[in-house]
């Protein structure tokens, strides 16, 4: 195991690798990439090699990603609105499932605020009172009373009405920890999108995903699990990645 709480990470654009060579105990432990100014103090015996699991993934992108300065973030957002707004799939969409940024995540309140003037219909996801690690999707506008949920992420008021069935959304976009250069997606670790995008996973029915991330979101190669979605489009402020 890593001490993944001493981690510093540097540069912000570094992708991690999936080795790290382990040095003598106490000394430091260094992460074969030569893009990757990662380093911590360890105790590991030398020459060990180890893949980093779904969790350390999860503590090393989440760190790089709260470590993006305000600035960063604004910047990001700005260009991924421009990139998003763009999509012909979002053009001819009118039911589209956002999410409110936690946890350094992209924000969305830029694509928000365009789609309202274009008229098109937002939802954002409220997790299922009762099924366990489901989500629903409720609609979303100015007048929405908002509450929050367990992790702390503000969700709109659960109030029957409001709800749209999964499958009479056009598009879901995904917040996500990590994507791989294959589309495959590391959430929180709660399955909650995973669950929702089954249908769409094996019989390309009901709306589509599109991640949205920051650049600096993207590693190598993420470790997969049969029940993960691979996402057909992710779009960060640098590109717009497709695998279609
Ligand atoms: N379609 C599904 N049906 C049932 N359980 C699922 C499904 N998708 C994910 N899970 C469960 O959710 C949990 C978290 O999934 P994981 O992929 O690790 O989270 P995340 O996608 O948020 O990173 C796992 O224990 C997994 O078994
Ligand atoms: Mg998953």
């Amino acid at each position: 195991m890593i001490a993944i709480e001493q981690a510093r990470l540097e540069p912000r654009s570094l992708r991690l690798p999936l080795l790290i060579r382990l040095e003598p105990a106490g000394s430091r432990v260094e992460i074969s990439n030569d893009t990757l100014g990662y380093s911590t103090k360890c105790s590991f015996t030398y020459g060990i090699l180890m893949t980093l699991s779904r969790q350390d993934y999860r503590t090393l992108i989440r760190t790089q990603r709260n470590q993006l300065t305000q600035e960063e973030q604004k910047r990001s957002a700005e260009s991924l609105a421009t990139h998003f707004l763009t999509l012909p799939e979002i053009k001819q969409a009118q039911d589209i499932a956002l999410y409110l940024p936690a946890d350094g995540e992209i924000d969305t309140s830029i694509i928000i605020d365009q789609l309202r003037h274009l008229n098109k219909n937002i939802y954002l996801p409220v997790i299922h009172p009762f099924s366990s690690g489901h989500l629903l999707f409720l609609r979303y506008d100015l007048t929405t009373a908002m509450v929050h949920n367990r992790y702390h992420i503000p969700e709109p008021k659960l109030e029957k009405d409001k709800i749209i069935p999964v499958a009479q959304l056009d598009i879901i976009c995904t917040p996500l920890v990590a994507f791989d250069k294959h589309g495959h997606r590391l959430g929180m670790g709660g399955g909650y999108y995973d669950r929702t995008l089954e249908p769409w996973f094996h019989y390309q029915s009901g709306p589509k995903p599109i991640g949205l991330a920051h650049a600096c979101q993207e590693v190598e190669q993420l470790p997969v699990e049969a029940w993960d979605v691979p996402l057909p489009k992710i779009i960060t402020a640098k590109q717009i990645w497709d695998w279609e």
